[in-house]
């Protein structure tokens, strides 16, 4: 039993990969608060809102417009100067902020 939980633990371990580092993910994201918001919620209109956002879709999101899959005249030249190394760690910064949402009433 212990043998197979020591396994377990050194699966999840290396399944995780070297965890995202959110300190630099939030050091990263001040170059992306003008259109996206300090805190993630966007401010101009043309801006998606970041926060509470899916850690796997931001990433995507950012690989996307480096690769050229997705394009956008600010974008498109932001992610070239990304890493893929800063895209995890700003994609996880992003993702740890919590909402709290409220369906509108009708
Ligand atoms: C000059 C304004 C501007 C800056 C600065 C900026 N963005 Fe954006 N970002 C946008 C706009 C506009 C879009 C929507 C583009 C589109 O329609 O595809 C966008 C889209 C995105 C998306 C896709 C979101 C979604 O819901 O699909 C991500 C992720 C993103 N930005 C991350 C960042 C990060 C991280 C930074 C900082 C490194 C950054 N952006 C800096 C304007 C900006």
């Amino acid at each position: 039993m212990k043998s197979l939980l020591l396994c377990l633990g050194i699966l999840l371990v290396s399944a995780h990969g070297h965890s995202a580092d959110l300190a630099k993910g939030q050091a990263l994201s001040s170059q992306c608060s003008v259109c996206h918001g300090k805190n993630g919620i966007a401010k101009d209109p043309e801006s998606p809102n970041l926060a509470g956002q899916g850690a796997y879709y931001l990433e995507k999101a950012m690989v996307d417009y480096q690769k050229g899959m997705r394009q956008d005249r600010r974008m498109s030249i932001i992610a070239q100067a990304l890493s893929l190394e800063d895209i995890k760690n700003l994609a996880a910064w992003y993702a740890a902020f919590e909402l709290t949402v409220k369906e509108p009433s009708l």
